[in-house]
């Protein structure tokens, strides 16, 4: 009979509890309130208010749980009181269904790739990397390149000039003058770095663009060395069993002066839309450094001879990607930018 009517304080608790998380009005966990806690018939009240009648050794430990149990009630009625009345603070409901986003994870330009690659296996040359400024003057751009102002390169019609001396420099080979100005030979450099040139910007030509410049001069540098460095640098770069060849050409700052081919990469030299179907392609421009250049920068032009060259990345990038417009490499389209992401 006494433990029929001793009241169980902890299943009363939760059944308030479930009363209270099931109001979805402010007048329904008002009337909970006053079912539980109220004080005249108040459930939880009751069992306070019987505590006189149990027997006397159920009285401390029923009381005290009672109590805790009417704190509780009191609290969670409380904080489900707030999130009615204000159920914009309410958090938003997560759904674990949905699938995980993916992380961004940024990558080199593919430009940048190949700059990096070309520097790199020219370092494994021994040439080291060289900066040079982006404005230049005529005399570090044209002159001292045994390039007269009155040649077609000079032109304002290419050429971005910033005022009657200073331009824009339309190539990366002042930047052979500015180092020979400031070392002795020996000097081995390459110099990837922005050009710029009244160019319309259509699929092969872009107003501003990379080249990587290339110089070697010391005591005894000879054709077969500027030969054999080009010829190693197409096979390390586009595979072992590329071919080149040197075509004759004229550049004002070399002498002689050659185009430099090497056997198409996209159909194997057997003849194809890029190469026009002769089997090679056009990479680089290059030459043995005409002795006028080295009068300019107060080299011994009897002691020393070396070799020059210079390319386009972007052009090389696109034959390697088969990439069919240059302006992809400006638009900045993480779908296209996405695909070389190391
Ligand atoms: N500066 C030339 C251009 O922009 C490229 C070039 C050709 C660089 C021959 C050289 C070279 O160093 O020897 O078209």
């Amino acid at each position: 009979m006494e433990t029929e009517t001793r009241p169980d304080v902890d299943a009363l608790l939760s059944a308030a509890l479930s009363e209270v998380a099931a109001a979805v009005t402010v007048e329904e966990l008002e009337a909970v309130r006053v079912r539980w806690l109220g004080r005249k018939d108040g459930r939880l009240t009751a069992v306070l208010r019987g505590l006189g009648s149990l027997p006397v050794e159920d009285r401390g430990p029923i009381g005290a749980a009672a109590n805790r149990a009417k704190e509780a009630l009191a609290e969670a009625l409380e904080g489900r009181r707030g999130a009615l009345a204000h159920p914009g603070d309410a958090r938003p409901a997560i759904d674990l269904t949905l699938p995980g986003r993916r992380r961004w994870r940024g990558g080199p330009h593919p430009v940048t790739i190949v700059v990096d690659e070309i520097c790199d296996i020219f370092r494994g040359l021994g040439f080291t990397r060289a900066r040079g400024p982006e404005a230049e003057t005529v005399w570090h751009n044209f002159e001292a390149l045994n390039t007269p102002l009155d040649h077609p390169a000079a032109d304002e019609h290419d050429t971005i000039y910033l005022g009657p001396r200073t331009v824009l420099r339309s190539h990366t080979s002042p930047v052979q003058i500015r180092t020979m100005q400031a070392y002795e030979p020996p000097v081995r450099i390459v110099v990837p770095g922005m050009c710029y040139r009244r160019d319309p910007f259509d699929a092969s030509h872009a107003p501003a663009f990379e080249q990587i410049e290339g110089l070697a001069v010391d005591e005894g540098v000879t054709f077969v060395e500027f030969k054999w460095t080009l010829a190693e640098f197409a096979r390390r770069f586009f595979g072992a069993g590329t071919r080149t060849r040197f075509r004759p050409s004229y550049f004002p700052f070399t002498e002689p002066s050659a185009e430099v081919d090497v056997t198409c990469m996209i159909c194997d030299a057997a003849g194809c839309g890029a190469c026009k179907g002769t089997g090679w392609i056009e990479i680089m421009g290059a030459g043995m450094v005409d002795p006028a250049v080295f009068e300019h920068v107060g080299y011994d032009a009897e002691r020393y001879t070396g070799f020059a060259f210079g390319m386009g990345p972007a052009r090389i990038a696109m034959l390697r990607y088969g990439i069919p417009d240059i302006r992809m490499f400006y638009d900045s389209d993480v779908r296209f930018l996405g695909q070389f992401a190391r």
